[in-house]
């Protein structure tokens, strides 16, 4: 059970820098900006030869990322919201663009660019990526306050 409340503190990106990554064919970062870096909490040279998954926050709905391969699997530009998990386990979100990079026609890496989102924008999908967890993953995200006593029986039954 992750109790570390590190996970409720955003870092937002600010509105005049772009996160900036590429990948390899299947998902492995080639390189990574300064801001990606700062942003996420990582140096960039932890975060080079990774899978870009080291950013996955398990809010986000596994569906969204199969989308996200079938898209460029088709040669086609995918944009998206998403939130990331920083190193600290604190979140950010981003509004992603990625893209093929071609070299003489032919697909040789993926790019990925991101902008800031705005709050309405992050409460719609924090709940909206609620609802397809529920109901493609049977899965929930719960936050109770609880006494000793009621987190005690409530560890119990999760152990
Ligand atoms: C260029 C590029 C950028 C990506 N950026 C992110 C990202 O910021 N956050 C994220 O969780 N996944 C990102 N992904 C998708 C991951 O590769 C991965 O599919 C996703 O994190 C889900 O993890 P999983 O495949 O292990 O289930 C990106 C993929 C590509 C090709």
């Amino acid at each position: 059970m992750d109790t570390s409340y590190d996970m409720f503190i955003e870092t937002e990106v600010p509105e005049h820098e772009l996160i900036i990554s590429r990948t390899n064919l299947s998902g492995i970062i080639t390189y990574a900006n300064d801001t990606f870096a700062a942003i996420s909490g990582y140096e960039v040279g932890e975060l080079i030869g990774k899978p870009h998954n080291i950013v996955r926050h398990p809010d986000m709905p596994r569906s969204i990322f199969k989308d996200l391969w079938e898209t460029l699997e088709r040669r086609e530009s995918w944009q998206g919201i998403v939130k990331n998990r920083r190193k600290d386990n604190g979140y950010y979100w981003v509004h992603a663009d990625v893209s093929g990079v071609y070299k003489d026609g032919k697909l040789t890496e993926y790019k990925s660019l991101r902008a800031p989102v705005d709050t309405k924008t992050k409460i719609k999908m924090q709940n909206y990526y609620d609802v397809l967890r529920k109901r493609e993953e049977k899965s929930s995200r719960v936050v109770l306050y609880l006494t000793d006593e009621q987190l005690e029986m409530v560890s119990g039954i999760l152990k």
